[in-house]
């Protein structure tokens, strides 16, 4: 049973997809950190994360592991754990552009859907629904006010010790927002039979309790 979660940043998807996991007992899969290790795998190698053919080329000697340990994830990137390095704003941007990157996402695709078999899993992203797991039993769209968002995105980064001016944070959020849904392969779309979320007024329970009763009822 796979349940899809997909939506632009600051919508909540990471809070709701681990809640769900949790409730339900699945896995939750953070399809993201994928894109953040390999951007962080870059920028360790000093490569442009826009230079196409390079990103293309260092992935040949590259190797990337989830680990999961008591519902944790861990990210292994040449079997070192990088979990706690793929937050950084310097890590973030660099996934917004790798993720544009068509091998990028081609490499990825089998490692996200070997998870996937691995039994009952919660996966959240931007392309879940569409494209890695296109017959999941039920699939999510979040959506949210813009402002909402970056108000959300903007406490985050406040209370992970990184404070930047709210219009900064609306800067990032809307340049990565315009890269994700403009892509050339797998941009950010809702999936035809995506069940519609909008988050603006719902707290993280609330959210979860729709997807519940959804999945509860088939509906
Ligand atoms: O969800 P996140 O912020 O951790 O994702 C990091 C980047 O990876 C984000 O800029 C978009 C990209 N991404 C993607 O293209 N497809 C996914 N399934 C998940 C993330």
């Amino acid at each position: 049973m796979i349940i899809a979660i997909d939506g632009p940043a600051g919508v909540g998807k990471s809070t709701v997809a681990k809640l769900l996991a949790r409730r339900l007992g699945y896995l939750y899969l953070d399809t993201g950190a994928l894109y953040r290790a390999v951007a962080w795998k870059a920028l360790q190698s000093r490569i442009r994360p826009a230079d196409h053919a390079q990103v293309a080329t260092l992935l040949l000697t590259t190797s990337i592991h989830m680990q999961f340990h008591q519902g944790a994830m861990q990210v292994l990137v040449d079997g070192f754990d990088v979990t706690g390095q793929l937050r950084t704003p310097e890590v973030t941007a660099a996934a917004s552009i790798v993720s544009a990157i068509p091998a990028v996402r081609e490499w990825l695709l089998p490692i996200q859907r070997q998870i996937g078999q691995g039994g009952s899993v919660v996966a959240e992203g931007r392309d879940i629904g569409t494209k890695v797991f296109p017959s999941a039993s039920f699939k999510f769209f979040l959506e949210a006010d813009a402002d909402v968002r970056v108000a959300r995105r903007h406490r985050e980064l406040v209370a992970a010790g990184r404070g930047e001016s709210i219009e900064a944070t609306s800067h990032d959020l809307s340049t990565r927002d315009h890269r994700d849904r403009t892509r050339s392969v797998d941009p950010l779309v809702p999936a035809m039979d995506a069940r519609f979320i909008d988050t603006s007024t719902l707290s993280p329970d609330q959210v979860v309790e729709q997807m519940i009763a959804a999945v509860s009822t088939g509906s």
